[in-house]
Formats: structure tokens, sequence, C-alpha cells
């Protein structure tokens, strides 16, 4: 028998989603659908070694390295992960795995690495699939893949491919489903290409809620019906506008999904707030500023503080000297990430 062993290198980018996700069912099913940018700066680049073991083996048998520091309090997390997979990975346990993982964004920048983190992963063991299984196709890799990034963190299974990708099972969007994200399959106008991301980092803090808390939270929300619904009425609108280009219209959309997460937040019981002053300052400078110019800058957030500042390609001159001059006072070291709308996951 070959001595299996070898070593892939994927990078996966992370994403910014546009009509939220936020609530769960068991085994990481959505609870509403949900569409996000992918990005192109803001990655992980993984390396998986892999060697097949001389004997079976009852445990998962792997190493966590963070920036070439070994990271035994990330193996939980990749254990729980293994563990969630296994069913649909049985060779799993068969192999020693060293996984050898570093973000092009600075860490503990408050920026999530699940995202890029669990999809990079979820690639490099798909192309240990293939590895033992070279027959299988680009298609079944990629929603296998995406499949196993959601079981990681669901809004990783929105990174495997660009630019755009819908994760949830919606009537109008062709091939979509709860299970894996898809690279959204219609025409978007001209005024989206290259839409950039400048992303501003307002607390670089470990978040006091995570997302996992966040997500169960909306189980007996007051008003989680109501959200569910507006989310995917969301992605038909979204899915118009994609199409017309109507920038007003995106502006619209987008900021309101960002304070209607938020607001899910704030309304939880427990409740929270993921928000800084500084996060409100820079939306009031941002709504004077469009209001002055007339220019399509806008703004989302995740669950955190930080704000992606969201604007198209032709008016990024202006947009990015204001945000030089009037916003980056307001981020923790003057610190943010000029970013812009990607085309996923790449094997190196
Ligand atoms: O992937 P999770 O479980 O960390 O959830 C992330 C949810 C949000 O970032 C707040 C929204 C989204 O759709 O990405």
């Amino acid at each position: 028998e070959k001595n299996i062993s070898g070593k892939i290198t994927w990078s996966s980018p992370s994403n910014i989603a546009l009509v939220k996700y936020w609530g769960k069912k068991e085994n990481q099913i959505p609870e509403n659908q949900s569409i996000s940018f992918t990005l192109e700066a803001c990655k992980t680049i993984t390396n998986l070694y892999y060697s097949k073991n001389e004997s079976s083996s009852k445990d998962f048998s792997f190493k966590v390295f963070l920036d070439n520091v070994p990271k035994p309090d990330f193996e939980p997390k990749i254990e729980t992960f293994f563990k969630r997979i296994e069913v649909y990975m049985p060779f799993l346990k068969d192999f020693h795995f060293k996984i050898e993982t570093e973000n092009t964004f600075p860490h503990s920048s408050g920026i999530a690495s699940s995202a890029s983190g669990m999809s990079a992963l979820a690639l490099c063991l798909m192309s240990v699939e293939k590895e033992l299984n070279p027959e299988i196709s680009e298609e079944y890799f990629n929603k296998k893949a995406s499949f196993l990034a959601r079981l990681g963190s669901g809004s990783a299974c929105r990174s495997i491919e660009g630019d755009l990708v819908v994760w949830g099972k919606h009537n109008n969007i062709d091939g979509s489903s709860d299970l894996f994200g898809i690279k959204y399959p219609y025409q978007v106008h001209d005024n989206f290409k290259n839409y950039q991301d400048t992303i501003l980092l307002v607390d670089k803090g470990e978040k006091q809620v995570s997302s996992t808390v966040g997500h169960n939270l909306m189980h007996g929300h007051p008003f989680a019906q109501e959200r569910f619904k507006q989310a995917e009425e969301n992605i038909t609108k979204i899915k118009g506008i994609l199409e017309s280009g109507d920038l007003k219209a995106f502006i619209a959309l987008v900021e309101s999904e960002a304070l209607t997460l938020h607001a899910m937040m704030m309304t939880s019981m427990p409740y929270f707030i993921l928000m800084k002053p500084n996060t409100l300052e820079i939306i009031n400078k941002i709504w004077n500023f469009r209001k002055q110019t007339g220019l399509h800058i806008c703004f989302t957030l995740d669950a955190g503080a930080n704000v992606h500042i969201l604007y198209p390609e032709k008016e990024a001159k202006t947009i990015l000297e204001f945000i030089k001059t009037e916003l980056v006072a307001y981020c923790q070291n003057g610190h943010y990430i000029c970013d812009r709308i990607g085309f996923g996951a790449k094997k190196l």
C-alpha cells in the first residue's frame, strides 16, 4: 500500500453579509437566508500536513499552529468540528494532521477569522478526500467544502466561491440550499463590480457575547418570526437591486439589515449591545457626508463594533479621502483595512 502523506495549502477569504444570518436550528441550519460579498484582502492561509497512520486510531490526531506558534487552545474547537464532520469524512481518524494557519489581517482585530479559517480548513480536508478519490467533480468539491465549512461556522459556508454568495433555501434563488452556500446565479449590474469595503477597526477586543450565544437567543425572541420573514423578503428585493444597479435602494436595504441585526441583539433576553460610541459617531458622519455629497457610501456591521464601509469603485477616490480625514480618528490606534469584493478561495 502506498504511503499517503503530503501538504495542502488553501487561501480562503472572509465575507461580509448584506442580508444577515442571525438565528439557527440544529446542525447549523439557518433560520433565514443570507447573502454576502466575498472579501479579497482579509484571508486565512492554511497548510494542512497529512500522513496516514500505521494502524487505525479511535481518536482524532492533530496539532494546530497559528503563525507558527502551537495553539492548544484552538484544539477543542477543531475537535468539535472533526466530530461533526466525521460521518461525511470517514477517513479522518486514519490520518495525523498538522494544521498551520495564518491570517492576512491582524488577530484580535475584531475581524472574525471563523469564516475564513473554517472554510480554509474545510477546503484542505476536501483536497485530502480528492487525493483518496480523484474522481470527484469540481462542483461536488465546492459544494461539499461549503457544507463542511457550515458545520464549522455558519457564515464560513459563504467563503468558498465569490463574489456574491447565497446561503439558505429561497424560492427566488435557483439552487439555493440550507446546507451550503452557492455562487449568486443571476446577472449583477456593473455598479457592483469591484465594490469597495473599507473596514474601520473601532474595537479590537474580544466580543462579550459570542455569535453562538447570539444565534441561540433568537429562540423564543419576540421578533424572531417577523425578522426571518423580513430577511426572506430582503433577498427578493436585493435580487432586483443587484440587477438594476439601484444604489439608493441598495444602501437602504444594507443599512437596515445591519441595524436590524443589532436591534435583535438589543431586544434579546438577556439583551446586549456590541456597538461602541465610535460606531455611532461613524454612522452619523457617513449619513452627513452622504447628504452633503450625494455619493453612494453606506455602512454595514457584523457581530461587533467595527464598521464596514461599502461604496462603488467609481466614487472611491473622494470617499477614501473622507474616510482618512474624518473617520480614521474613531478607529482604535487609527487602524483600518482597505478591502473590496473578491472571488473566493484559492488552492496555493
Ligand atoms: O458564522 P457565525 O455563526 O459566526 O455567525 C455570523 C453572523 C453574522 O456575522 C452576524 C452575520 C452573517 O450573516 O455573517
